[in-house]
């Protein structure tokens, strides 16, 4: 597969492209080389400011967006849908070359998109208020309205398929956008845009400002008239993003943040069915994965064959060109990730943990970082603890049920957590124990459209997809009548 050609380097506002105020540019690097791809218009709060004003004008009362059936508002998005379905490969191949991930993950990503899209343009003509029996001669109704104009600020790791994750729900309730993709990713959002403009959405409905977090992040988080921001990335963003809702508007924030979610095994579990589960739980993606199973729990009675396995199994993992179809992983994204993964294996084998194989850089172009095994982990170790986002696997072994779910739960985070064993018991006490948005039972992979998903504790606020995400993106109304005649 060859890399595909970048067509779409400008801002997109008010269904134009369009230079950056300012006139910067900023590059995009290939993380396979290090080399860039091209150059990018750098947006920041000038450019925000005017895909602001075009997102309220797109709001407002009686403009078309607003006036239109609810039905063909979901028509436009299946329309969008169809067009993301024929630019599949395309935008897969964009995202491949600008953030490493294998082009068979990202291509999934685009389908799973494509259902995200389609998932929620079936809830445009099924979002509706109640009728309420209040006290007195009064007929009192709900009306859900659409929270206004929403700021979407995307991590690098899975581009396409997170703005998806903001797009669908936001549009279907009748918000506009100002959607800021990662500054590492910016491509396939750029093709997009275009996406937007030819399945015909009314301008302003949907603005694209690339550019950096402190600049063109803050500014859509700091936005006086920005109604909403839905945000995934790290934790200590999140932290800044919320602050800034807090000393502006106080527009709704939702946040999906970082993880350090548990994947325990019990020893009466499927032994190699586990561990491959277990090593694609933290090595798909090159571990960049917010609900990456970044603490392995092992049961006693397995815990050395599982270390041996596991072992073997990531020396197997085939790391190298993300287009090529026997390649398991790519690079990381940049390298500011890869000093942070090389410097978490240094703080590992400091804190006594064993380096039973990989912790290197491989080469010296690029990002590319070896699949690495810890054993002898335990759950206070800062390599523990801190969200690594790299190919680390940490196998920290566990005595009983209880030990086990303290140990998973003593953490900051709380975005997923998985568990396999034969014994129903065990898993349902697990499933319903664990302090995670996200448990999966014998198995680590599943999700879907429909499937709401979000941390607990600093991992998250909000959810993302399922009906529990269109929360996020109305406001409730209350409309109380006066009727003269008592009802029965
Ligand atoms: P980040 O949280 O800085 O970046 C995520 C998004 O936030 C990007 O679009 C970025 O431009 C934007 N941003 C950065 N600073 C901002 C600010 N002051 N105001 C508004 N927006 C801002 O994440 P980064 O630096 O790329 O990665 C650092 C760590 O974050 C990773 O090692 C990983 O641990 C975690 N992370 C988690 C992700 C997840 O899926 N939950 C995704 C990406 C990173
Ligand atoms: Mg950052």
């Amino acid at each position: 597969m060859a890399p595909p050609q970048v067509k779409y380097t400008q801002l997109f506002i008010n269904n134009e492209f369009v230079n950056s105020v300012s006139g910067k540019t900023f590059p995009t690097i290939n993380p396979q080389t290090g080399e860039k791809i091209c150059d990018i218009q750098e947006g920041d709060k000038a450019d925000v400011d005017l895909a602001v004003k075009a997102a309220r004008e797109a709001v407002k009362l009686g403009s078309p967006w607003r006036t239109m059936d609810a039905q063909d508002r979901g028509k436009l998005m299946q329309k969008l849908a169809d067009l993301f379905e024929r630019d599949a490969e395309h935008i897969a191949s964009l995202d491949t070359l600008d953030n490493g991930t294998l082009y068979t993950t990202m291509y999934g990503c685009v389908q799973g998109s494509v259902e995200v899209l389609r998932y929620f343009a079936g809830w445009a003509d099924k979002i509706h208020g109640k009728t309420i029996p209040i006290k007195g001669d009064f007929f009192c109704y709900t009306r859900h309205e659409p929270v206004g104009v929403c700021g979407a600020i995307i991590p690098w790791n899975f581009p396409a398929e997170m703005l998806s994750w903001k797009l669908g729900p936001a549009l279907c309730c009748g918000n506009s956008l100002i959607i800021k993709p990662a500054e590492q990713t910016p491509l396939s959002a750029l093709h997009i845009a275009s996406l937007i403009k030819e399945a015909g959405f009314p301008a302003g409905v949907v603005n694209i400002i690339p550019g950096y977090g402190p600049t063109a992040g803050a500014a859509i988080s700091e936005h006086m008239d920005v109604d909403k921001v839905a945000f995934t990335g790290s934790t200590e963003i999140g932290r800044l993003i919320q602050a800034a809702s807090g000393t502006s508007n106080l527009k709704r924030v939702s946040l999906e943040m970082g993880g350090k979610s548990p994947n325990i095994i019990f020893a009466d579990a499927d032994l190699d069915y586990a561990v491959e589960e277990s090593h694609e739980a933290i090595f798909f993606n090159m571990g960049e994965c917010c609900s990456a199973g970044s603490r392995t729990f092992v049961q006693e009675g397995i815990y050395d064959e599982f270390v041996k396995k596991s072992v073997e199994r990531a020396k197997r993992r085939v790391v190298g060109n993300p287009f090529e179809e026997k390649t398991e992983s790519g690079p990381q994204i940049d390298q500011d990730q890869m000093d942070k993964i090389l410097s978490y294996v240094e703080i590992g084998k400091k804190e006594g943990a064993k380096l039973e194989c990989g912790g290197q850089r491989i080469g010296d172009k690029g990002y590319f970082v070896q699949s690495t095994v810890f054993s002898n982990v335990t759950n206070e170790m800062r390599v523990a603890q801190e969200e690594i986002f790299g190919p680390v696997q940490l196998l920290i072994k566990f005595k009983t049920l209880d030990e086990v779910l303290e140990k998973a739960n003593n953490t900051q985070y709380g975005l997923a957590g998985g568990v396999f064993t034969k014994d129903i018991d065990k898993a349902l006490t697990i499933a319903n124990s664990l302090q995670a948005g996200t448990i999966t039972v014998n198995n680590y992979s599943g999700g879907g459209a429909n499937a709401p998903f979000g941390g607990y504790k600093m991992s998250g606020i909000g959810r993302d997809l399922g009906e529990d995400a269109l929360h996020e993106y109305y406001q409730v109304k209350t409309v109380i009548v006066k009727v003269p005649v008592k009802n029965s």
